[in-house]
């Protein structure tokens, strides 16, 4: 192995509290070969040992990547919350399923036990049906990361029902468009929230999308913040008055149901279908191994459930796991920068997972000192996610949270996987600060050259990302529009699945992701879509063009950098700061962009098509562009490098 090899750290093993699910790096690479090689036999053995199905399955996995028509566990059933709720309380009612830990540390944090959250969630189902919500229905759910938001989804997977949750952060249009777009009759939300001692206005929110959405016959509040809020009688309701009036357990006929569809909001308004059984296992066998979760365990996730990592790992890994789920609804710097260490301690979670460009906050704050008063021995795994971490970034995770005690892994996967495609098995894989080391079980992966579409194999490679056999929590398609899914994955590269990543294989086998090959934008983990942020651009009334783009940040990763053209070239002394009011209210304020640049004119081909690949380099300060001969005007592009010194 290279030399920026870092071993699991000698005790990891003798501290661990029970005995670890993968013990050596042989039995990953056994486990790892008997799954790439028999997958249908071991997704069939992992199936049957993590998840409980009310009817068996007759066949593990049909379809291939070719023709884009996977299934999972065909002919089974099962129900996702059954899995992930009732035969933990049946098993051990009294143990914790979720720790709440409000923004504000001086207000109370709550836990639930498996058999209150079972009993929470029967009457939120009992309230949902009566409210005409039926298996196949999308339930849009617009709420902080509270226990009540976990009690919501799980209820949907009750019944059946879609659960749409649309991340906080988004304006009332962007959710607007989400509920329009899933029919929803039924809409969840809160009075207000708190994140990082703020008041966010989630009831205002769901009012203004609401006005244009005359579907709505239901919007379940919960009340928070017990604020005034306006409210319409007939359609508004209290969680807390209304759902007390349902039994607390249906066991209804109707929860024993074929493997049916989970379904996640993407940026894009990619709506990514899996099936239940193959999301949930992936889920649970990722959990299991590389994140060493046991029972007892205090798993805590930083992700908010509205992306796909809360899905997975604030809900549902843990949770099927019959683990405890710590859900934190505030900031990592309120009130203070240590507020993470603060709540691993209270609460003696033995995982944290979280993001790098939290690590990269703080990093920049935190000294060694303003730690020594916190213990935080228990901790025995820390996972990053969401984009590439940086080695410095990397060896200040390991050593600041987990006093080089705990085992990091980098786990690489997208909403489409459903779960981790790329990670360190914790306590086993030797790791790389930098890199996501090595596949996961049942994921065969290629690099694949750009240039002349062949797989490149052996080590030392180069190219982009791609996976060729399918796995169980897969997205099996978009909804209604299947079209795209084959475009967008499957007819890339024929016979594999493209990620949209660059990767590199070095000499050990090791994978590091280079990042987006495609016009995707990651800042501070939020994975955009520039064509959603150039609409919003072009809705402004003055503006004729625009490109986004994402150049390197060192705070988040990416920054978006708007670049537009106006109509009647009619310049106003605000327009920048218009630009970026017009995509905070169209998306959110987390897609705003860091610069609006104005320019006469964009550079596009012959055909008409903006050329990105310019812009991006004369953005990032490069002073060779390449071929520029396809763009229509080459003197825009002097104009266009006055405007970017200027800035
Ligand atoms: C990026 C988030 C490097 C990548 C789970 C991917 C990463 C996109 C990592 C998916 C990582 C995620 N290292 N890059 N550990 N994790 N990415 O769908 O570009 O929000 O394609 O899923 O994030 O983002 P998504």
């Amino acid at each position: 192995m290279s030399e920026d090899t870092i071993s699991v750290p000698a005790q990891w093993r003798a501290q661990h509290p029970t005995t670890p699910h993968i013990v050596s790096l042989l039995d990953y690479h056994a486990l790892y070969n008997e799954s790439i090689q028999n997958p249908s036999a071991f997704w069939s053995k992992q199936a049957k040992e993590l998840l409980s199905f009310t009817r068996d399955f007759h066949t593990t996995n049909t379809g291939s990547l070719e023709n884009g028509d996977n299934a999972w566990f065909v002919g089974g059933g099962l129900n996702a919350c059954f899995n992930c709720v009732d035969r933990h309380a049946i098993q051990d009612p009294h143990r914790a399923a979720i720790i709440y830990e409000p923004d504000n540390p001086a207000d109370e944090s709550r836990v639930i036990t498996y058999s209150e959250l079972l009993r929470h969630v029967s009457q939120l189902v009992g309230f949902l049906r009566e409210r005409g919500v039926r298996k196949g229905n999308i339930v849009t759910i617009y709420m902080p990361m509270i226990p009540e938001a976990v009690v919501a989804v799980l209820a949907c997977a009750r019944i059946g029902a879609i659960h749409s949750v649309v991340f906080a952060g988004f304006s009332a249009e962007a959710l607007r468009d989400r509920i329009q777009d899933a029919k929803s009759t039924v809409v969840i939300t809160t009075d207000e929230g708190r994140r990082g001692g703020k008041t966010i206005s989630t009831k205002r929110v769901v009012d203004e999308a609401a006005r244009e959405c005359p579907e709505i016959t239901t919007l379940l509040v919960y009340k928070r913040t017990g604020a005034d809020i306006p409210w319409m009688a007939g359609r508004d309701v209290w969680w807390d008055e209304e759902l007390k009036r349902y039994p607390a357990y249906t066991p209804r006929k109707s929860w024993i149901q074929r493997t049916t569809c989970s379904y996640f909001t993407h940026p894009d308004r990619l709506e990514s279908r899996k099936d239940t059984a193959g999301y949930l296992l992936g889920a649970a066998v990722t959990g299991k191994y590389v994140f060493d979760i046991h029972p007892e365990d205090r798993f805590f996730c930083s992700g908010d459930i509205g992306w796909i990592t809360g899905h997975t790992y604030v809900v549902y890994a843990p949770l099927a796991l019959g683990c405890t789920t710590v859900i934190f609804e505030g900031t990592p710097t309120y009130p203070s920068h240590t507020r993470f260490w603060e709540i691993i301690q209270r609460h003696a979670c033995t995982h944290f997972y979280g993001a790098p460009t939290a690590f990269r906050l703080l990093k920049r704050s935190i000294e060694k000192k303003d730690l020594q008063n916190i213990d935080n021995s228990q901790l025995r795994v820390l996972g990053s996610v969401g984009e590439p971490i940086a080695p410095e970034i990397w060896k200040w995770y390991y050593e600041f949270m987990g006093n080089e005690n705990a085992a990091v892994t980098d786990t690489y996967w997208q909403t489409e996987t459903g779960s981790h495609i790329i990670a360190a098995y914790a306590g086993v894989t030797p790791m790389k600060p930098g890199s996501a080391t090595l596949p996961c079980l049942g994921i065969d992966l290629a690099i694949i050259d750009p240039v002349s579409d062949e797989e490149l194999k052996g080590n030392l490679v180069e190219g982009v990302l791609a996976i060729k056999q399918p796995w169980p929590s897969m997205a099996r398609t978009i909804r209604g529009n299947h079209d795209r899914y084959m475009d967008s994955y499957f007819n890339v590269y024929k016979g594999y699945y493209f990620t949209g990543d660059g990767a590199f294989r070095d000499q050990d086998g090791y994978y590091w992701i280079r990042g987006r090959v495609d016009d995707v934008i990651n800042v501070s983990g939020h994975r955009l879509s520039t064509s959603e942020i150039e609409s919003a651009l072009i809705e402004h009334a003055s503006v004729a063009e625009a490109a986004v783009i994402g150049v390197p940040d060192e705070l988040t990763g990416q920054a978006i950098n708007a670049i537009v053209s106006l109509k009647n070239n009619h310049m106003t002394e605000t327009i920048e700061r218009d630009l970026v009011v017009q995509i905070r209210t169209t998306i959110g304020p987390f897609a705003a962009p860091k610069k609006v640049l104005v320019v006469q004119d964009l550079p596009k081909t012959r055909s008409g098509k903006i050329v990105r690949r310019i812009l991006r380099k004369m953005l990032t300060g490069e002073t060779e562009f390449g071929d520029t001969s396809t763009a229509t005007d080459p003197s825009v592009l002097g104009e266009i490098l006055k405007v970017i010194s200027c800035v």
